[in-house]
């Protein structure tokens, strides 16, 4: 079943922000803002499990800092080797001044 959370406030964010954070106790998740959208993603790189924090955004897709996978931002699919699996998404929602976190259990 869904579970949603509140993960941050928008005054938290500037342009192209980004905060980590834990979905469900134990999955590390990175909450990015990206031109006008938020996104909500595994912070665990599908090739070898280095964490994506720090890694740069372009194109709407995310650089594992280690070997240089990429990674869409909206789908977690992997779009450049070595990582040939994705990593999964969450669903984010904007209400008020709180950003919402869903995630299944
Ligand atoms: S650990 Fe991310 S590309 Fe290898």
């Amino acid at each position: 079943m869904p579970q949603t959370f509140a993960a941050a406030q928008l005054s938290e964010f500037a342009d192209n922000d980004r905060k980590s954070i834990v979905i469900d106790d134990d999955i590390p998740a990175l909450l990015l803002k990206f031109g006008n959208d938020f996104y909500c993603i595994e912070d665990t790189c599908s090739h070898d499990g280095q964490p994506l924090t720090d890694g740069p955004i372009a194109d709407c897709q995310i650089a594992c800092p280690r070997h240089g996978a990429r990674f869409d931002l909206k789908t977690g699919a992997a779009t450049c080797m070595p990582a040939t699996d994705g990593i999964r998404t969450f669903a984010v929602e904007v209400r008020d001044d709180t950003i919402y976190v869903t995630h299944d259990e």
